[in-house]
């Protein structure tokens, strides 16, 4: 047994999971084998819908491989990241005795994984510096090793910090986890990066998964399609824990529109729109008296820090602008979360904020 296979949990080795009717490869012409409609519903004239969909979608599976630039046999398709979040803590983590490592203040959904596992929860907080807040590999590798934990996650770019870790980092954390523990990078915003995303290293540290999501640059979020990339050993594992039919056909289907060449040069031109629209958001609110500190950011949203964040937040909630408040999050008791719009929705912002600090 590979290394990496060590990792999953030992009572789902050798788990086969559900062996759904569309998962037996038989052939014919008249489908009676999973108790499907012979009709159409008189709502899907196309009937795209009457049947149960394929798996993982063999077209999309495609597409998104060549999109991540990784064979399709270390893809696995997903209801979102979200679910290839659950799958890891699932599959990785015996409840009550292996660990999932967080770095708060971090996206929310790794802690109710691991609390719905029973997986005891370690946190290495982000390290405040003046350039805003970041993974402390250090303390990370040092608390995954103590606690042995079993998944490590890494937000890069991280919500709602901003930071991105250097590959080195990645890697060189990997390799003193290599035989304990999992490091999954979640790239949900890698597209507004400026760093390379991590399935670069997977070649040499098969300990890294790294999750993608047409969620947020692809502009689908409603579609949940979220990809975790992994070896595929491990791949086979998660599948085997994965609802049978995660991918509606709708979805898929819309999902590979959104992958042809066109679509994705005008996702591509979109996202440039974006990072050059969070520079000019960044330096209009750093020049507000208001505002403390809004950090670099390498995602599709800034960490603005304010004199009184409450009364920012009422401004632009009048203004009909809802961001995110921070202040119930530890250390963010000042601030929130923006999202970058388009530019006349990022003038919004701005404006409601310059009128608030005219009134006060
Ligand atoms: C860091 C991070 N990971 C994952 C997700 C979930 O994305 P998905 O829509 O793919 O489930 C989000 C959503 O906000 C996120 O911020």
């Amino acid at each position: 047994m590979s290394d990496l296979l060590e990792l999953v949990r030992e009572d789902l080795r050798g788990f086969g999971g559900y062996q759904s009717a569309r998962s037996q490869a038989l052939q014919g012409d008249l489908w009676l084998n999973a108790n499907e409609s012979a009709w159409a519903s008189p709502a899907d004239p196309g009937s795209t819908s009457r049947r149960y969909p394929d798996p993982q979608p063999t077209a999309l599976r495609s597409a998104l491989a060549r999109l991540y630039s990784c064979d399709e046999a270390s893809l696995l398709i997903g209801r979102g990241s979200d679910e290839a979040i659950d799958l890891l803590v699932r599959a990785l983590c015996t409840p009550g005795r292996d660990a999932v490592l967080v770095t708060p203040p971090v996206f929310g959904m790794y802690a109710v994984s691991a609390r719905l596992q029973g997986a005891p929860l370690v946190e290495v907080p982000l390290r405040q510096a003046a350039s805003g807040l970041h993974a402390d590999m250090q303390a990370i590798q040092q608390a995954a090793l103590e606690s042995r934990a079993k998944v490590v996650f890494l937000c890069s770019p991280s919500n709602p910090a901003g930071s991105a870790i250097a590959l080195e980092e990645i890697e060189r954390l990997a390799a003193a986890l290599q035989g304990r523990a999992l490091v999954v990078v979640d790239e949900a915003y890698g597209e507004f990066s400026d760093l390379p995303s991590a399935t670069t290293l997977q070649q040499r540290q098969a300990n890294i998964a790294v999750l993608r999501t047409l969620s947020k640059a692809h502009a689908l979020a409603a579609a949940r399609i979220g990809v975790v990339i992994a070896d595929p050993a491990l791949i086979g594992v998660l599948r085997c824990c994965q609802a049978p039919y995660p991918v509606p056909t709708p979805c898929a289907e819309l999902a590979l529109a959104a992958l042809a060449p066109a679509t994705l040069e005008q996702t591509r031109r979109r996202v440039e729109l974006v990072r050059n629209e969070r520079e000019r958001l960044r330096a209009m609110l750093g020049a507000l008296p208001g505002v403390v500190a809004v950090y670099p950011s390498q995602g599709n949203y800034l960490l603005v820090r304010f004199v009184d964040a409450g009364a920012a937040f009422r401004a632009l909630l009048d203004a009909g602008v809802v961001v995110r408040d921070q202040r119930a999050v530890p250390r963010l008791g000042d601030a929130l979360r923006i999202t970058i719009g388009s530019p006349e929705q990022n003038d919004r912002v701005i404006c409601a904020l310059r009128l608030q600090e005219a009134a006060a």
